[in-house]
C-alpha cells in the first residue's frame, strides 16, 4: 500500500478529517498539492466546467487520461483519484478493469465509478487485482437520463436503509473509499460510523470522514455553485479585474513599459 493511501486510513482511525478537491491541470493540482489537500480527483465534472457542458455524459476515458497526467504531474502528497467516465466500466468486469488500468498507467491511485451493487462483480474482480476502488454512492450524475433530474438520495426510510446496506456491502467487498453524494446527514453519519473505509461527503453533511468539493466552486469561479458547496474565494471577481486591468494597461498605452521589453 502506498504511503499516500495509508496516510488517508490512518486519518479515519484517528478522526482526523480528510480534505479532497477536484483538478484538472497541472497548475491548479500543484496549487491545491502545495496547499497540503490531502486527495485530488479528476473528476468527470471537467465536462461541466472544463469543457462547458451542462452535464458529465460526454466525457470520454482518454479525456480522463489526458487530465489525470497533468494532474500526476504536480502531486507530491496529495493522494491521485480519478473518475471512470460514462460508458467505459459498466459493460463487464474486464472493460471495467481495462479501463481503470489506463488511468492507472495516467498516474491515478484511485479509481472512482458511480454505482454500487449492480457493479458488485467489478468491484471483487478489480480489487482482486490490487485497484484501489472508490465507490460512488446517493446522487451519480451518470444517471441524469434515467432520473431526469438531479435529486437527492437516500431521503425516506427504505432508500436510506438500502443506501446503508448497500455501502456497507461495498466496503467488505474490497472498496477502498465510499463516496457519498447528496445524502441527508444522518445517514453519512450512521454510514461513517459504521463504515471501515473512509467515507468522503459531497452535500452529506458534517460527519463524514472527507469532504469533497469541485475546484471552480471553491474559488468563486462556478455559475451558480451549487447550494451544498461553498466559494472561499471571489475568483470570478478577482480574475476579472485582473483581467480588465491588463487590457485597461494594453489600450492605455502603459503596458508594456519600456523595462519589460528584453
Ligand atoms: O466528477 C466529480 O467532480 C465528482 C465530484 C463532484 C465528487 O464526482
Amino acid at each position: 500500500m502506498s504511503k499516500r493511501l495509508d496516510r488517508w486510513l490512518q486519518a479515519k482511525k484517528q478522526g482526523e478529517k480528510q480534505v479532497l478537491v477536484t483538478a484538472y491541470d497541472y497548475t491548479f493540482a500543484q496549487l491545491a498539492d502545495q496547499a497540503g489537500i490531502d486527495g485530488v480527483l479528476v473528476g468527470d465534472s471537467l465536462g461541466m466546467v472544463v469543457q462547458g457542458h451542462a452535464h458529465t455524459l460526454g466525457v470520454r476515458l482518454e479525456q480522463i487520461c489526458y487530465h489525470t497526467e497533468m494532474v500526476a504531474r504536480a502531486l507530491q502528497n496529495a493522494l491521485l483519484f480519478a473518475d471512470l467516465p460514462l460508458g467505459s466500466y459498466e459493460e463487464s468486469p474486464e472493460q471495467c478493469w481495462r479501463s481503470a488500468t489506463a488511468l492507472l498507467r495516467a498516474g491515478a491511485e484511485v479509481i472512482k465509478w458511480e454505482g454500487g451493487l449492480e457493479f458488485l462483480e467489478h468491484l471483487r474482480f478489480c480489487a482482486a487485482r490490487g485497484l484501489n476502488v472508490c465507490v460512488h454512492l446517493g446522487l451519480t450524475p451518470q444517471r441524469l437520463r434515467q432520473w431526469g433530474r438531479f435529486q437527492r438520495q437516500g431521503v425516506d426510510a427504505k432508500d436510506a436503509s438500502r443506501l446503508e446496506s448497500e455501502a456497507l456491502t461495498l466496503a467488505e467487498a474490497g472498496a477502498r473509499f465510499l463516496l457519498l453524494e447528496a445524502v441527508p446527514a444522518a445517514l453519512a453519519e450512521r454510514i461513517t460510523r459504521q463504515s471501515p473505509i473512509p467515507v468522503i461527503g459531497i452535500g452529506a453533511g458534517p460527519h463524514t470522514d472527507a469532504q469533497v468539493l469541485v475546484l471552480h466552486d471553491v474559488l468563486g469561479l462556478s455559475d451558480p455553485p451549487p447550494p451544498f458547496a461553498q466559494s472561499f474565494v471571489d475568483g470570478k471577481g478577482l480574475l476579472g479585474t485582473a483581467l480588465r486591468d491588463y487590457a485597461h494597461a494594453v489600450r492605455a498605452g502603459t503596458f508594456p513599459q519600456g523595462r519589460q521589453t528584453p
